[in-house]
């Protein structure tokens, strides 16, 4: 083993010689803030192993231990330090994210079979091995799109397990588009009664209740997760304004709409009532949202002139600000200067810039905001793999392939932004055609596992033949995990042999 068999690639790893036996009478100790990342552990190893795995808050002598502690790493930026001997695993962190990033590592040092949800009957050998280890970028998301199509609570906590596994931690939703209004707001019942009942192709939709998208945020909250909702304004809005003509410049709604175009949908710049819409329905997604952003969009309003998309930015932010959040934008919002200090741009044009989507990221950044880069052309994970894929759209110079999706630096985007000025990446979902959990979970594997290296690993971490090769080596796993996979072949996958565990939709 010269690589960890760890994704994303860790900063350092040296292999040693030897195992730790993971045994029926292995404890884990934890004291403190490192209790909830054991209780985590434990039910993640038990179904597999069968073990109990007892959480000990004191020492127990002669026992046989995994060591779970919260306390300086002293690395550049916080993280986690992983030592595993014959007699002991260590793993100590700078914060219980962190511990829980590292757990993450010491699962996947664990035999594939881990990911089992029933008893397997294997030696639970864990390779001797030293990991220091912490994040390149601090925000490191994925986003789904409920909007076009709808997906279930247990859809999402699935997803979020998926991410947990490859330390993402943060899960923006677009909770709202042309197609459909997803969140239910108590102060316009109509946006979820009847902006809610339609999906891209004439679906039946669905919406989350309160109730639905606070379990959502608990799940997160359980995996070190962090929710950014996203009320897309002032384009992408024909659900709201088909649910509530008053909203619309001539107080008729238009049709409800169920296709993929887009850009043609605005609020009513000139209305105050618009504002008082917007005060009601950033307050009360404000309230059930405890992570600190709320996502505006701001993209794609082509049916606004240049004058009202900018007083209506100027307004609809000051009015998200009060309370309480910082902003995100899409990066049109960067055409604004009138932006709340801090406010945070979402990149989502080409690895080359067009369009003057540098110029906008410029504008955050001397705004004081920082970016969320989430080029198209190689982390949409909605684009093909290829030509002849079903799944999928095209129009960001499309297909993606794995190879586009990993070979590239954030950094390497936009002139003089750096690291300093990026506060991470984002791989981003859009479900106009995909509306089930296998569609959603073959787009998004194998990419979703390049886009987290780059958000996760250092720049000198990134190496391509090894990253293919660590793939291969990992995709019993992915079987275990029973995540369908799209077999690109930009990789040398080993044979499938788990009985009744299909690869492909
Ligand atoms: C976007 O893809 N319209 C952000």
């Amino acid at each position: 083993m010269t690589t960890a068999p760890v994704m994303p690639a860790p900063v350092h790893f040296s292999a040693g010689s030897g195992h730790y036996a993971l045994t029926d009478t292995t404890v884990i100790h934890a004291t403190g803030s490192a209790q909830p990342v054991a209780e985590y552990l434990a039910e993640l190893l038990r179904p597999a192993t069968g073990f109990p795995l007892h959480i000990a808050t004191a020492e127990t002598p002669g026992s046989p231990a995994i060591e779970l502690t919260i306390g300086d790493t002293a690395q550049p930026n916080p993280g986690y330090l992983l030592s595993i001997t014959a007699t002991r695993i260590e793993l100590r962190a700078d914060d219980a994210a962190q511990l829980f990033a590292g757990v993450q590592s010491l699962r996947q040092l664990l035999p594939h079979a881990i990911e089992h949800a029933t008893v397997q009957d294997v030696d639970w050998h864990v390779p001797c091995v030293e990991i220091s280890d912490y994040p390149r970028f601090s925000y490191r998301g994925a986003m789904l799109d409920v909007a076009r199509h709808f997906f279930t609570v247990a859809t999402v906590k699935r997803y979020l397990d998926r991410m947990a596994l490859l330390k993402l931690n943060v899960l923006h939703l677009h909770l709202t588009d042309d197609q459909g209004w997803r969140i239910h707001i108590d102060s316009w019942p109509n946006l979820t009664a009847l902006g809610a009942t339609t999906a891209v192709g004439g679906g039946a939709g669905g919406f989350y209740t309160k109730a639905d998208y606070t379990e959502i945020v608990e799940h997160a909250a359980s995996r070190y997760i962090t929710v950014v909702p996203e009320i897309d304004v002032p384009g992408h809005t024909n659900a709201a304004l088909a649910a509530y003509p008053e909203l619309n410049c001539d107080g008729s709604a238009p049709a409800p709409y169920t296709g993929i175009e887009v850009g043609f949908s605005s609020l009513c710049i000139s209305k105050e009532l618009t504002y008082q819409f917007l005060d009601d329905v950033f307050r009360e997604i404000s309230e059930l949202t405890p992570g600190q952003y709320l996502h505006l969009g701001g993209d794609e309003s082509l049916a606004t002139s240049d004058e009202d998309y900018l007083e209506f930015i100027r307004r609809a932010t000051a009015i998200a600000a009060s309370h309480g959040k910082t902003l995100i934008g899409w990066h049109e919002m960067g055409r604004s200067r009138d932006l709340p200090a801090g406010t945070v741009g979402q990149y989502w044009s080409y690895v080359t810039p067009r369009d003057d989507a540098d110029k906008r990221v410029a504008s955050f950044i001397e705004q004081g905001g920082r970016m969320i880069m989430s080029p198209a052309d190689a982390i949409y994970l909605d684009m093909k793999y290829a030509t002849d894929e079903e799944l999928g759209l095209e129009w960001a110079d499309g297909p993606t392939t794995l190879d586009a999706a990993y070979n590239w630096d954030p950094a390497a985007i936009v002139n003089g932004v750096t690291d300093e000025h990026i506060l991470g990446i984002e791989a981003p979902l859009w479900t106009e055609t995909i509306d089930n959990v296998r569609d959603l979970e073959y787009m998004v594997f194998p990419r979703i596992i390049a886009a987290a290296e780059i958000a996760w690993s250092p720049r000198s971490a990134h190496d391509w033949a090894d990253f293919t090769r660590r793939l291969a080596d990992w995709s019993p796993r992915l079987h275990a995990a029973e995540i369908t996979y799209n077999r690109v072949d930009e990789v040398s996958w080993p044979e499938v042999s788990q009985p009744g565990m299909s690869s492909t939709p």
